[in-house]
């Protein structure tokens, strides 16, 4: 039987090691695209000479022309500016809109039954530009962040308490920002709850730190922004998805009534399967967390407002 076919645009950083990681999983051929020439080849290139030594009978290949890609199965879009030092995600929207709505544009007349999940920033802006010029219904379009920003707030509560990071269960929902929201209330290592192993003033201080982990390391690395923990996060959505394994995972997810809002892209705990975004599920928040979740939509919809199609 033939491969899955995943297509992956843009071969920076994150693109990079999702290419990378994606053909050592075999999680099916995969093509690298994107608009500088030789870098999605050189990239393929090198990556298809250690798939001997890793044991990897997977194909890769890189392009600069979208016919490559035409009738893939999944897409995870990276194209687009990263963050450099003192640069909020915001500041990247006119940039990347163009290239998003070029992007879009492009997979919708290649692949128009795909899959689409969504890294590049301003995500929850992005994400949502992706549905819109592509038209494909809400459970083919999906954006990547809750993923990454719950897996810091693990890293950082395993980090205090001295446990392994597998064992501390975390949920962040709100869209990608400084106003996302991390749910302490939700927050357990294997079923204790946080609030039970920690006082109030360490967990405010590691609530902060994840809403800022992005910046940190920006700030550290001062030429882009994180990449490895991204690439990771978009692919255990990525293998949910190919393998049917319908993980409930926090995604950015376009919402139609839930969480008492309609037309925008937030996120929350889906269930990823073979059709996309198969459910929304809905948790009871109180009054604190939802007034929180509330101003991350209204910080998303400013956003939106000032973008044109
Ligand atoms: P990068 O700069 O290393 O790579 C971006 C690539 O996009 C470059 O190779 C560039 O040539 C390519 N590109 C530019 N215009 C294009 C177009 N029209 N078509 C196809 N490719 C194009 O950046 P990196 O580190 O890979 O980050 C990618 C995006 O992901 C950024 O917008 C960044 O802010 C975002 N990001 C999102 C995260 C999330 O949690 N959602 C986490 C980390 C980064
Ligand atoms: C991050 O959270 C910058 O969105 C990017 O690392």
């Amino acid at each position: 039987m033939a491969n899955v076919k995943i297509s992956l645009i843009g071969a920076g950083n994150i693109g990079g090691v999702l290419a990378h990681q994606a053909a050592a999983r075999e999680l099916g051929d995969v093509v690298l695209f994107d608009v500088v020439a030789g870098l999605p080849q050189g990239k393929a290139l090198d990556i298809s000479h250690g798939l001997p030594v890793c044991g990897s009978s997977a194909r890769i290949s890189g392009t600069n022309d979208y016919a490559d890609t035409a009738n893939s199965d999944l897409y995870i879009v990276t194209a687009g500016l990263a963050r450099k030092p003192g640069m909020s995600r915001d500041d990247l929207l006119s940039k990347n809109l163009s290239i998003m709505k070029d992007v879009a544009g492009n997979i919708k007349q290649h692949s128009p039954n795909a899959i689409v999940i969504v890294v590049s920033n301003p995500l929850d802006a992005m994400v949502w530009t992706m549905k819109e010029i592509t038209g494909f219904p809400r459970e083919r379009v999906v954006g990547m962040a809750g993923i990454l920003d719950s897996a810091r707030f693990q890293y950082f509560v395993a980090d205090a308490l001295g446990v392994s990071p597998c064992d501390v269960i975390a949920l962040v929902l709100g869209g990608h920002g400084d106003t996302m929201v991390p749910l302490r209330r939700y927050c357990s290592v294997s079923g204790v709850p946080l609030q039970k192993l920690m006082d109030d003033a360490t967990i405010d201080a590691i609530v902060k730190r994840v809403q800022g982990a992005g910046g940190e390391v920006v700030g550290l690395l001062k030429t882009g922004s994180a990449f490895v923990s991204p690439a990771e996060s978009a692919l255990q959505m990525a293998e949910s998805i190919l393998r049917d394994q319908k993980r409930v995972l926090p995604c950015a997810a376009y919402l139609e009534g839930e969480y008492g809002s309609s037309g925008i892209y937030m996120g929350v705990p889906v269930q990823l399967g073979a059709g996309g975004v198969e459910k929304i599920l809905e948790l009871d928040l109180d009054a604190a967390e939802q007034a929180m979740l509330d101003k991350s939509i209204e910080h998303v919809k400013t956003l939106l407002g000032e973008i044109e199609l």
